[in-house]
C-alpha cells in the first residue's frame, strides 16, 4: 500500500500481543471489551505525543516549580456507534474529563454505505482536540461521513483512532482528509466480498455487546 504521511501504524509488541487475543474467535465478550479498552489507552498515549501543554505553577513539598499540563476541557471523544463505544473508556483512562459526543451509523448491508441515525456533540467541541474512535476501518465510509459531520460542526483538530484497518479504507480516508492524522494499531490484508476485514476479528459491535 502507498505510504500516507497522515497515517500512523503502531508497531508496539504489546499492542500486537493484545490484538492476537482480540482476533481469536474463542475470546469471549468480557475479555474482548477489556482488550479494546486497553489497546485504546495505549493508542491514546502514542497519538498524543504532539499534545500542546500549558505551563502551571506547582508547589512541591520543597519549592515552587513550573510544570506543564494538558489544558482542562481541551479533549473530546466521539465514538461511532455502536462499536466505537468500546473505545471510550480507553481514552477516558488518560483524559477522565473529556466530553463525549456520539455519532450513530450503521452500514447498509446491501450497499455497504454508512447511514447516519444519530448525532449529538458537546458544546464547544469546535475548540477541542477530538478523538474520533471506531475499532474497525473497513471501506472508510463511516469514518469519512463522521469526519464530514465534525468538520461541518467546525471541528479543526481531529484525530482518528481505529484498531484494525483495511488498506482500502485507509486509502479512502487518507486521501479524502490528508490533513487529519489517522492512528491504527494494525493494517490488515483487505476486505472480503461483504466488506469485512481479513483476517480481521469479525463484527466488532457484536463481539463487544454480545449480539447476534
Ligand atoms: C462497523 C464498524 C464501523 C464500520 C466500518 O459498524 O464499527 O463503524 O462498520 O465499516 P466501513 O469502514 O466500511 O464504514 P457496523 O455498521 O457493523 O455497526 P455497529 O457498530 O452498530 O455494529
Ligand atoms: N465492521 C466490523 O465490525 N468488522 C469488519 O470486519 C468490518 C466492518
Amino acid at each position: 500500500m502507498k505510504k500516507y504521511s497522515n497515517v500512523f501504524v503502531f508497531d508496539h509488541p504489546l499492542i500486537k500481543h493484545k490484538i492476537a487475543i482480540l482476533r481469536d474467535k474463542n475470546t469471549g465478550m468480557k475479555e474482548f471489551r477489556e482488550l479494546v479498552e486497553e489497546i485504546t489507552t495505549m493508542m491514546t498515549y502514542e497519538s498524543m505525543r504532539d499534545v500542546e501543554l500549558v505551563p502551571v505553577e506547582v508547589q512541591t513539598p520543597l519549592e515552587t516549580t513550573t510544570q506543564y499540563k494538558v489544558p482542562e476541557e481541551s479533549i473530546a471523544i466521539v465514538p461511532i456507534l455502536r462499536a466505537g463505544l468500546g473505545m471510550v473508556n480507553g481514552v477516558h483512562k488518560v483524559f477522565p474529563t473529556a466530553r463525549v459526543g456520539h455519532i450513530g451509523m450503521y452500514r447498509d448491508e446491501e450497499t455497504m454505505q454508512p447511514q447516519e441515525y444519530y448525532c449529538k456533540l458537546p458544546d464547544g467541541i469546535e475548540n477541542k482536540t477530538v478523538f474520533l474512535v471506531d475499532p474497525m476501518l473497513a471501506t472508510g465510509g463511516s469514518i469519512c461521513d463522521a469526519l464530514a459531520a465534525l468538520k461541518k460542526r467546525g471541528c479543526r483538530k481531529i484525530k482518528v483512532m481505529s484498531i484494525i484497518a483495511a488498506p482500502e479504507g485507509v486509502k479512502t480516508v487518507a486521501e479524502a482528509y490528508p490533513e487529519i492524522p489517522v492512528y491504527i494499531s494494525t493494517l490488515d490484508r483487505g476486505l472480503n466480498e461483504h466488506c469485512y476485514i481479513l483476517p480481521g476479528l469479525g463484527d466488532a459491535g457484536d463481539r463487544l455487546f454480545g449480539t447476534k
